[in-house]
């Protein structure tokens, strides 16, 4: 008993005098990375508010379009904020192949309504960029390629949209993307 007493003791020492030095040491580290992160934050602070854009900037960063002259059937190409986007004056025929579809069989379902702003069900704006890699699809110049579904085609792998733009066949995992739009006049939108 008195011998096991007496070499415990000099372990519970060691191992006090161990722990204590890992917790100075602990100390040590967690104060080196709490200034490290207090000082992280003090030029990272700066840097967002320098990279935050200006009202200037903003407002560049919208796209005002003039949509009278679309006529049933034919489309646009524009730029916003340095991407295509189409802008479609859909067909009667179109609106309806459109309505058509059972939105439950659709990759990424959704009606042209929703695709679309109230009143205006006719006229599909969206990204003139593939949901798959990037490419610009066809379909908005006159005589190009529609695809099977008659919307746009990518050529570069192959997807198809269909009149609602919506993803029907290919590699493209979803439609082409509605930008954030509003009509500010019966024949003009501002997208952004
Ligand atoms: S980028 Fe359009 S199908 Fe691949």
């Amino acid at each position: 008993m008195a011998t096991s007493t007496g070499t415990a003791e000099p372990d519970a020492l060691a191992t006090e005098a161990n722990s204590e030095g890992v917790r100075r040491r602990d100390f040590i580290n967690i104060a080196a990375v709490s200034a490290a992160g207090v000082g992280g934050l003090a030029t990272l602070l700066p840097l967002i508010s320098q990279m935050a854009p200006s009202k200037d900037v903003l407002a560049e960063s919208t796209t005002e379009l003039d949509i009278s002259a679309i006529e049933p059937g034919q489309a646009i190409k524009a730029v916003f904020r340095k991407q295509p986007v189409f802008v479609r004056n859909l067909t009667p025929e179109e609106i309806e192949a459109a309505n058509a579809v059972d939105i439950s069989t659709l990759r990424d379902p959704e009606t042209l309504d929703e695709r679309t702003r109230e009143g205006h069900h006719n006229l599909l704006v969206t990204m003139g960029v593939c949901t798959h890699l990037g490419c610009v699809p066809l379909g908005a110049g006159e005589g190009e390629n529609k695809g099977e579904y008659g919307g746009y085609f990518c050529p570069c792998h192959g997807s198809s949209y269909d009149t609602a733009a919506r993803i029907r066949k290919g590699p493209a995992p979803s439609n082409l993307v509605v930008p954030d739009y509003e009509f500010t006049s019966d024949t003009t939108i501002l997208i952004g």
